[in-house]
């Protein structure tokens, strides 16, 4: 409430990408329970804002592609799928002990487990409003989960995808390293190309581009961010169309 005015989210239908490492917290490896409870109870404040949400997790707190130095390239990558699916179901379990209704969809059918990925039953679960978990990537090697992220947001129509990140927002450098390092807040996704940042890899940003898909990308340590990313506050930094 501000002014006497209820204020609305700023959007409908939204990607949250959450990567691996922040449901690790502290720990660096695994799953921090307090860390997921955080993230969750800030997922449940936006879900009852009336906010249709669907949540792409990464699995590097398991298993990261490239950990698999000397592996076959796909048999690691689908390793890496296979963690998503455990963060999957452990963010499903703390939604739900939290009574927030929650489907996961895998991209790799293992249905003793979860329901396969299919569109329409995906839109069907957000317009029942239940939160919806994107599990195992896009199903195949050589994409990451933040591809998944743009894949997913295209084919859902979400409005926009919130990268939550261990940092702010997205520097020219690494800020741990360079004091120097210059923080934007807004950039277009010609110039996340061409200056080769590494917030998202080049076939994550172009998908966006292409389908006009704006990405917020933000801290996760802020424990308001999700809910001041959906109310539509200027936090972060935002890549769209300038
Ligand atoms: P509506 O039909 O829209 O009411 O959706 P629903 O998800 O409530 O109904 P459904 O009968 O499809 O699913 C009931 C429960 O079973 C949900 O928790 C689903 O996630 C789960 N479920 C559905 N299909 C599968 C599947 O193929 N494998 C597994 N493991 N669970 C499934």
């Amino acid at each position: 409430m501000k002014g006497g005015v209820l204020l609305e989210p700023k959007y409908k239908r939204v990607i949250i990408k959450l990567s691996g490492e922040a449901l690790a917290g502290t720990t660096s490896h695994g799953i921090d329970t307090p860390t997921v409870q955080s993230i969750c109870s800030q997922i449940k404040e936006v879900f009852e804002l009336g906010v249709e949400i669907a949540i792409v997790v990464g699995g590097g707190n398991f298993w990261r592609g490239r950990s698999g130095e000397g592996m076959d390239k796909s048999t690691a990558d689908y390793m890496g799928m296979l963690a998503t699916c455990i963060n999957a179901l452990g963010l499903q379990d703390v939604l739900e002990e939290m009574d927030v209704p929650v489907r996961v969809q895998t991209a790799i059918e293992m249905k003793q487990i979860a329901e396969p990925y299919i569109r329409r039953k995906a839109v069907r679960h957000l317009e029942k409003r239940r939160v919806v978990i994107f599990a195992c990537g896009t199903g195949n090697p050589f994409f990451t989960t933040d591809t998944t992220a743009a894949l997913r947001a295209a084919e859902i129509d979400a409005e926009i995808i919130l990268l939550a990140k261990s940092i702010d927002a997205v520097y020219d450098s690494d800020p741990l390293v360079n004091p120097d390092a210059v923080r934007y807040s807004e950039l277009s996704y010609i110039d996340v190309l061409n200056q080769g940042l590494k917030v998202m890899d080049s076939t994550a940003t172009s998908l966006c581009m292409d389908n006009h898909i704006p990405i917020l990308v933000f801290g996760l340590n802020e424990p308001k961010n999700i809910l001041r990313a959906i109310m539509g506050e200027k936090i972060g930094t935002i890549i769209q169309e300038v």
